[in-house]
């Protein structure tokens, strides 16, 4: 029977403001998946935060899409939204767009990555959370990690890489999808993918096996919504070893703080830092933003761990560099390219000051 992981995320409430989560809510989340391990729905369960996202990562034998699964995730954020509202929390549901569950959790504001997958002997795999940043976001680390050889010394040097991976990415203007594989269509696939607000990847597949190598959430509130709603902060899972890159491979493309969309109010670019979950409180200017990278062990389904796999000295240098890029991003105010471009930005006065200077306008 295939195994599937699925992680489901949303945020329902901030502790302070947007900058991390309250206890409460966290504990809320763990007890409602023990309950669903108890009851078998679930094989193992595990809750976690980046910042003010509450991610639920669960192993289970239902396949994606599950009903079952998508509802247990649905009531866990609204039976969570309450404690968020009792406790005064910032933004309490803040992601939940629509009043009721209908059968699947996507277009009702949560994000989800899922993956089914045959267990190997040993099948280590990387959850990564983030903050304060957008979907698209994984684009250029998953382009690293799967088509990069200076990231990924397996392409060249293992055979069971040596095949490369293909990538599925998704228009989430048009809702339409393409695959495209690496190495021969790398350029093609640069196209799309270095316009991470457009093109997001949603799976990485190695050709040697046709297994799914990755998986990222690719929702986008904004569109959703019609209007701002909050970030669709984004989640990931990888696989790793053997026909997938290794864990330090999946782990290297975070030794630098790229530059992703999300900072503050969603509407400005700041450096991505990789964090252990400690760390995971973007508070400076509601940032920089955050990725927290958690490594288990699936053993029949549990889940083993996690380790805190960016609580190492080895990261130091990039979380450095991510406040050098922050101090000087920031010095820009508000101007581009700090802040994003017009028709990007999760906030905007433009249409009421454009409205009320309209008559003043003339022509030049
Ligand atoms: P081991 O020889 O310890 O399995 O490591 C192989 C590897 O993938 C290290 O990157
Ligand atoms: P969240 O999407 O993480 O709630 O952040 C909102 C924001 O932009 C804070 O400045
Ligand atoms: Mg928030
Ligand atoms: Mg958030």
């Amino acid at each position: 029977m295939p195994q599937t992981l699925s992680v489901i995320k949303a945020d329902i409430g901030g502790y302070v403001g947007h900058s991390a989560m309250h206890p409460e809510i966290l504990a809320h989340g763990e007890e409602s998946l023990a309950r669903a391990v108890q009851s078998g729905l679930l094989i193992d369960g595990h809750a976690s935060s980046c910042g003010d996202d509450l991610f639920l990562i669960m192993s289970h034998e239902r396949g994606e899409n599950a009903e079952e699964i998508h509802k247990l995730a649905w009531d866990t954020f609204t039976s969570g939204t309450d404690i968020a509202k009792r406790l005064h929390l910032y933004g309490a549901g803040q992601d939940l767009l629509v009043d009721a569950f209908s059968g699947n959790i996507r277009g009702a504001g949560p994000g989800s990555a899922e993956l089914e997958l045959e267990e190997r002997p040993s099948e280590p795999i990387i959850v990564y959370m983030g903050d304060k940043t957008s979907a698209g976001s994984f684009n250029l680390p998953f382009y690293k990690m799967f088509a990069d050889p200076f990231n990924t010394a397996g392409l060249v040097i293992a055979e069971s890489l040596h095949d490369g991976f293909a990538f599925e990415v998704h228009d989430v203007k048009e809702h339409k999808k393409i695959v495209l594989s690496c190495p021969e269509e790398m350029y093609d696939l640069l196209v799309f993918i270095g316009s991470p607000a457009r093109y997001a990847i949603k799976r990485v597949i190695a050709r040697s096996t046709g297994e799914v190598a990755a998986v990222s959430s690719t929702d986008k509130l904004s569109l959703m919504a019609g209007r701002y709603v909050g970030k669709d902060d984004p989640t990931a899972v990888v696989r790793c070893q053997g026909a997938f890159p290794a864990v330090g491979e999946v782990l290297e493309p975070f030794t630098t703080a790229w530059t992703v969309e999300g900072f503050m109010r969603g509407s400005h670019y700041g450096p991505w830092m990789p964090v252990s979950r400690a760390q995971a409180t973007p508070s400076r200017f509601d940032g920089p933003p955050r990725v927290v990278a958690l490594g288990f062990q699936l053993a029949d389904g549990k889940l083993i761990g996690p380790r805190d796999m960016f609580d190492d000295p080895g990261f130091d240098n990039a979380r450095a560099e991510a406040n050098r890029v922050a101090d000087y991003l920031r010095k820009h105010g508000p101007f581009e390219p700090h802040r994003l471009p017009l028709d990007e930005m999760e906030y905007t006065t433009m249409p009421a000051v454009a409205a009320k200077l309209s008559s003043r306008w003339a022509a030049i």
